[in-house]
């Protein structure tokens, strides 16, 4: 049984007469449990997914259809009242701008006893305490100093541990996390992986981690999906995926990659570019840059195809 279970979602923002397909027939799921990977270049739809999953998705865009299952309901077809319960108290979130997430002017202790209030209608002495559990819980040593500091204290990784401890105050079975890592060093970031890898196998939480950083994935999480000009190209399992990526653009992808690790393996970088959802291409949305194009490919779409026991490709080659 799935946690969540994303069937052709769809968001498209409506401007100047134009519909941009942000989101284009997204499906995936993410058992118990489990770390899922959303990977993709800039602009390619992974925060748009997440709004979507959120029902965060600002005018001018819109989900125009789609189903997002999530413990057994319909998050598209719940009240805005049920969806609140929703979020915050079933589903965390952690975005990429930790200052600006926090509020300057309270200390960071309280902000998490504030969510924990909130979600949890705990009193003010009893958030206060699992306020504190929760900053040792996110690798302080010294909760109750770091109770009482002001968010410009804090460097950058501290306060994207105490955005991880708001994500997670009110026990969530599933967090999403946005490019969590993107503004900080990479010692930072591999400790924020570690933690965030030790508290989903200590809670059994699920997570939804966006990156453009294909490289972060390799050693994280069991399952990854590689999105596209907002189309999910590939699903895998991390291990089968970085062994033998099965899309040409994930293969793209992971080249370019050795490339820039200097690795032995000196594959070509994909050339081109990725097309604006104002000019997407018919057919396959990557075979103006694809090595592999046939006629097929410029005629029509190819499907999502389930070629292996969880493994899923768009691609005319399966
Ligand atoms: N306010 C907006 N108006 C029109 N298009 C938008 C807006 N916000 C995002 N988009 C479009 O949605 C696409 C996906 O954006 P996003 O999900 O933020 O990408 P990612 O998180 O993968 O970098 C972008 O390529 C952009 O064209
Ligand atoms: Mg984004």
């Amino acid at each position: 049984m799935q946690l969540l279970d994303v069937t052709e979602l769809n968001t498209s923002f409506f401007t100047d007469g134009n519909v941009l397909r942000a989101v284009n027939s997204v499906s995936f799921s993410i058992p118990k449990g489990e770390i899922f990977g959303l990977v993709g270049e800039s602009g390619c739809g992974k925060t748009m997914t997440a709004l979507s999953i959120m029902r965060l998705v600002q005018p001018p865009g819109r989900i125009v259809n789609g189903q997002v299952i999530f413990e057994g309901k319909d998050l598209l077809l719940l009240s805005e009242r049920e969806m609140e319960e929703v979020r915050g108290n079933r589903i965390g979130m952690i975005f990429q701008e930790p200052m600006s997430a926090l509020n300057p002017v309270f200390r960071v202790g309280d902000q998490i006893s504030e969510a924990i209030i909130i979600h949890k209608k705990a009193g003010k002495k009893e958030a206060k305490e699992s306020a504190i559990e929760l900053l040792r819980q996110v690798g302080f040593d010294d909760p109750g100093k770091r109770y009482a500091q002001y968010p410009h204290q804090l460097s950058g990784g501290q306060r994207q541990r105490i955005l991880i401890g708001i994500a997670i105050s009110c026990g969530p079975s599933l967090v999403i996390a946005d490019e969590p890592t993107t503004a900080l060093d990479v010692a930072t970031e591999s400790q924020i992986i570690n933690l965030l890898q030790g508290l989903v196998d200590s809670s059994g939480m699920s997570m939804i981690f966006i990156t453009h950083n294909l490289n972060i994935m390799r050693k994280f999480g069991r399952r990854i999906g590689i999105m596209y000009a907002g189309r999910m190209l590939e699903q895998n399992f991390v291990d089968a995926f970085f062994k033998e990526p099965l899309h040409p653009y994930s293969k793209g992808l992971l080249s370019s990659i050795y490339g820039l690790m200097g690795d032995q393996k000196r594959l070509t970088a994909i050339p081109g570019s990725v097309p604006r959802l104002a000019e997407l291409p018919g057919g396959c949305t990557f075979h103006p840059r694809c090595p592999y194009v046939m006629p097929a490919c410029r005629e029509e779409e190819p499907v999502m195809k389930e070629i292996g026991k969880g493994q899923w490709v768009r691609c005319y080659l399966y």
